[in-house]
């Protein structure tokens, strides 16, 4: 098995107050603290809270620093400009977000995000330097139907279009099937494996078997501290994007524990 990179990112939703996050973060800095460094040393531990909270957990982890990145859960594809109510990269930019979730299901489904948006909010973090963390996965109805891996395949395409291999070089994503998100039912890491070894496939033939070996490919969907190390054992999976398990800085810190 290569040398893989290991990823734990929490995705804290609409999750948390300034204040609950500052709270939060400490906690998770001191259970993190307190972790053998052959634990920790080989994961990189990543925090995506709301927009609100970023500019206060922003100065703590700026003073603290502590092994944790901070990453964003959106935003809009233009710099600037009249977009009331969207967020863009040069402001994650400003406050050091070095990721951005981009394309979750919820917002695909909740706020009409398409492929084609998902693939203009892509460019545009990577022109800014931060690493897209885009999300794919297929609803329950398209499992029991076979559509898996062509809709994934159809993501994955949609998403990437008119980016180099260089740009795949600054890129993380993340497979969550739908029906495993805080549902508390996950897929089997086996079944997971599978759909990350196609995912990895698309890649080869769209990039290279380069891209396709070291891009980081995470699974999300109803992760835990019990489940956690059954995912990592699976070769072609780098880590987790973790939804309501990170919101607990125990929790999280055992997901980070296990991940080893
Ligand atoms: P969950 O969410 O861990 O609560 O299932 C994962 C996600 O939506 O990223």
């Amino acid at each position: 098995m290569r040398d893989k990179r290991r990823i734990i990112a929490g995705n804290w939703k609409m999750y948390k107050t300034a204040k609950e996050a500052v709270y939060l973060v400490q906690e998770l800095e001191d259970k993190l603290e307190g972790m053998a460094t052959s634990h920790l040393g080989a994961i990189e531990v990543i925090i995506c809270p709301p927009f609100t909270a970023l500019k206060s957990i922003y100065t703590v982890l700026w003073q603290d620093k502590p092994p944790i990145k901070l990453g964003a859960q959106d935003m809009f594809w233009e710099d600037e400009g009249a977009y009331t109510g969207e967020v863009s990269p040069v402001m994650l930019r400003d406050l050091e977000c070095e990721f951005v979730i981009i394309g979750h299901s919820e917002r695909r489904q909740y706020f009409c995000e398409t492929d084609e948006t998902v693939n203009k909010k892509v460019k545009v973090a990577l022109k800014h330097g931060i690493t897209p963390i885009m999300c794919c996965g297929e609803s329950l109805k398209q499992r029991e139907a076979g559509e898996t891996e062509e809709f994934i395949q159809t993501q994955i395409i949609g998403g990437t279009e008119g980016l180099t291999e260089r740009d795949m070089k600054n890129f993380i994503i993340a497979y969550e099937p739908i029906w495993a998100i805080g549902t508390g039912k996950t897929a089997l890491p086996e079944d997971a494996n599978d759909v990350i070894r196609h995912i990895r496939a698309v890649l080869a033939s769209r990039f290279s078997t380069d891209v396709a070996g070291e891009i980081p490919i995470l699974y999300g969907g109803s992760v835990n501290a019990g489940n956690i190390a059954d995912f990592m054992a699976e070769p072609e999976i780098n880590g987790a994007l973790v939804g309501g398990a990170s919101l607990e800085a125990d929790s999280f810190a055992n997901i980070i524990r296990n991940a080893r």
